[in-house]
């Protein structure tokens, strides 16, 4: 079976974006690839490192969300980055052979920059952060990268840095492939791409009766002003959550007509809408609040885990010094 990896950072519950993007994508990769889903505590603190006090608590949150939308421990690798210390080791390693240049060039490290400003980002470990985003994946020779768009340059300097640590040392490294996850758009309750930081999400662990009133507030065609008025489908993020959660064909046609003829009104379409999303995330939910209460089974996981990690990053790490001519 191909190799697979790829990582999230632990900063904080995740929400029905990432579940529609993202983690549906990952479940189903389980079933026919070997699967290395690492939670990225370095990458998390590169930019969160003036206040660290949460990465426990948010990595144990991430790992709740992932096994409730079905990430199996029987059937992927998942861990915890720094609990695999080949990761940081690989790093160093690459480090020596990647021009400045790359880096500083990198696109979305300039994005970053200028986008928090809240938060010193100038500092030497987060230029390198595509440089240990590369030693996650080539220490276990992964050929295939699932990730979203915004991911494409982190991948393109992957696979750089593979070739020319190749050049230099002989081939170690296969150059892993992008896979883009497909992302239904998903729409915050304000109607912009849902997001933490807009405080427009719906979190995968928010109870029932919180989501019911956050759909129920929803933004809707603004069009839509009194019940009269027909309605766009096309311009409703609420649309856009049927259209992800909503498996009935016949009802997604009786809606869509409807709105166009103010023939139902928007509370009778967020009323269905939110009977399907609680009809998927009860079960998601229930999973989620047995694992919570085990914490001996989480531990578990993340050890398995980790042990099998590294089995395969140690090889790769033996074969690393052997071509750096390090004296073992
Ligand atoms: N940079 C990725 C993100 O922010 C997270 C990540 C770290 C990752 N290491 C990775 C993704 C390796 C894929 C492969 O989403
Ligand atoms: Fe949106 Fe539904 Fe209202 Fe149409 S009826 S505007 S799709 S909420």
């Amino acid at each position: 079976m191909e190799r697979v990896f790829s990582g999230m950072r632990p900063t904080g519950r995740l929400h029905l974006g990432h579940m529609a993007g993202a983690l549906t994508n990952w479940v189903k990769l389980q079933e026919d690839h070997e699967c290395f889903y690492s939670i990225v505590d370095w990458h998390a603190l590169m930019s969160d490192y003036a206040s660290p006090g949460l990465l426990a608590a948010n990595t144990r949150e991430i790992l709740l969300d992932w096994l409730a939308v079905g990430l199996d421990p029987e059937k992927s690798v998942i861990f915890v980055q720094s609990h695999v210390t080949q990761h940081v080791e690989l790093h160093m390693a690459l480090s020596m052979i990647t021009p400045l240049g790359w880096l500083e060039r990198n696109p979305t490290y300039k994005d970053q920059i200028r986008n928090l400003q809240n938060k010193d980002l100038s500092t030497y470990a987060f230029l390198g952060y595509p440089v240990l985003q590369a030693a996650d994946i080539l220490v276990y020779k992964a050929r295939k990268v699932p990730v979203g768009e915004d991911q494409s340059a982190h991948l393109e300097l992957s696979r750089e840095i593979a070739r020319r640590f190749n050049n230099f040392y002989g081939e170690i490294f296969p150059e892993p492939q992008t896979i883009l996850t497909p992302t239904p758009k998903i729409p915050g309750t304000d109607g912009r791409k849902m997001s933490k930081s807009y405080g427009n999400s719906l979190d995968i662990a928010d109870e029932i009766p919180a989501l019911d009133k956050r759909i129920r507030t929803m933004m809707t065609d603004p069009a839509r002003e009194r019940r009269t008025d027909p309605g766009d489908p096309d311009k409703c993020p609420v649309w856009d959550l049927h259209k992800f959660f909503n498996g009935d064909a016949a009802q997604m046609d009786e809606i869509a007509q409807g709105c166009r003829t103010a023939g139902i009104g928007c509370i009778d379409c967020k009323k269905m809408l939110i009977a399907h999303v609680v009809a998927q995330m009860e079960p998601i939910q229930e999973r989620r609040r047995r694992f919570e209460n085990s914490a001996d089974d989480l531990a578990d996981i993340l050890r398995a885990g980790a042990d099998r990690a590294r089995e395969v990053a140690g090889a790769t790490m033996d074969e690393v010094y052997g071509a750096l001519s390090f004296l073992r």
